[in-house]
């Protein structure tokens, strides 16, 4: 695990963006894995300026995103396909069917989580994926307890995390918050080439020291992380405040 730590988190998600467009530059036809919520917002943000500045072309990218709310239908606001298509998609030259989002909406949910893991295969895995963290610990929507083999399939969301996510954010009432979801598994996430993980705020200090530093448990399923052959983590230093190794790191200036 690489931990670098920068000053702010602008600069983190920065250099999160020039790690994504170098590897996009290696590779036309990439297969990039996508988080939502607030912690990507800047990256993508970031990727579409260098869209926009002609720097990247997009067309051959094939995208998987890690998770959906159970019920929203693509068209919903609060849907994560939604959120995906505003604030990344529409801004990109990389044509729509090229994106791949569980529908929250399939008739037959364990079914689309079982046609999402085999468009993975076939475009032959994922070769660098994008992770947030919860403030417990979750990685994609795999909530504590989370076993490390699980598969893309049907979750039930926390309190914590049906709190978290309705906060004013994206759900202004916690009653609008779906309580399942649909999640790529621990154990999907775990075959992607490379992850990066961002994490931004004192709020997410705890999760970030415990994935870090403490035991591989699956009561905090970022901490499988540990194992993964290729992964960096970009915080900023409230993100960073609570490890206990010193990891100043060539971007904290
Ligand atoms: C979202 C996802 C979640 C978030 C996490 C942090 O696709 O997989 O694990 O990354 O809940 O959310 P934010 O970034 O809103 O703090």
């Amino acid at each position: 695990m690489e931990i670098r730590v920068f000053s702010d988190f602008k600069s983190a998600s920065e250099a999160a963006a020039e790690l994504v467009s170098q590897r996009l530059q290696s590779k036309p036809n990439f297969v990039l894995g996508l988080a939502t919520g607030e912690t990507p917002l800047l990256l993508y943000r970031n990727l579409i300026e260098r869209c926009r500045r002609g720097k990247r072309d997009f067309s051959q990218l094939t995208t998987f995103n890690l998770d959906e709310y159970l019920g929203l239908a693509p068209i919903h606001p609060q849907s994560y396909r939604f959120f995906m298509n505003r604030n990344l998609f529409d801004h990109l030259d990389v044509p729509r069917e090229q994106t791949h989002i569980l529908d929250g909406s399939a008739s037959d949910p364990q079914a689309a989580c079982a046609d999402f893991e085999k468009a993975i295969v076939e475009s032959s895995g994922i070769d660098l994926q994008v992770l947030g963290v919860g403030s417990n610990g979750h990685i994609a929507f795999n909530e504590p307890g989370s076993a490390f083999d699980s598969r893309t399939r049907v979750v039930d969301l926390s309190d914590d995390t049906i709190r978290a996510n309705s906060d004013g954010r994206f759900f202004k009432d916690h009653r609008e918050v779906p309580h399942q979801a649909l999640s790529m598994g621990l154990g999907t996430i775990m075959e992607t080439r490379e992850i990066i993980l961002l994490a931004k705020g004192k709020l997410k200090a705890d999760a970030v020291q415990r994935a870090v530093e403490g035991p591989v448990t699956e009561n905090v399923p970022a901490s499988i992380l540990q194992r993964h052959p290729q992964c960096t983590f970009f915080l900023d230093e409230e993100a960073a405040s609570k490890l206990t190794k010193q990891m100043l790191s060539d971007s904290s200036h």
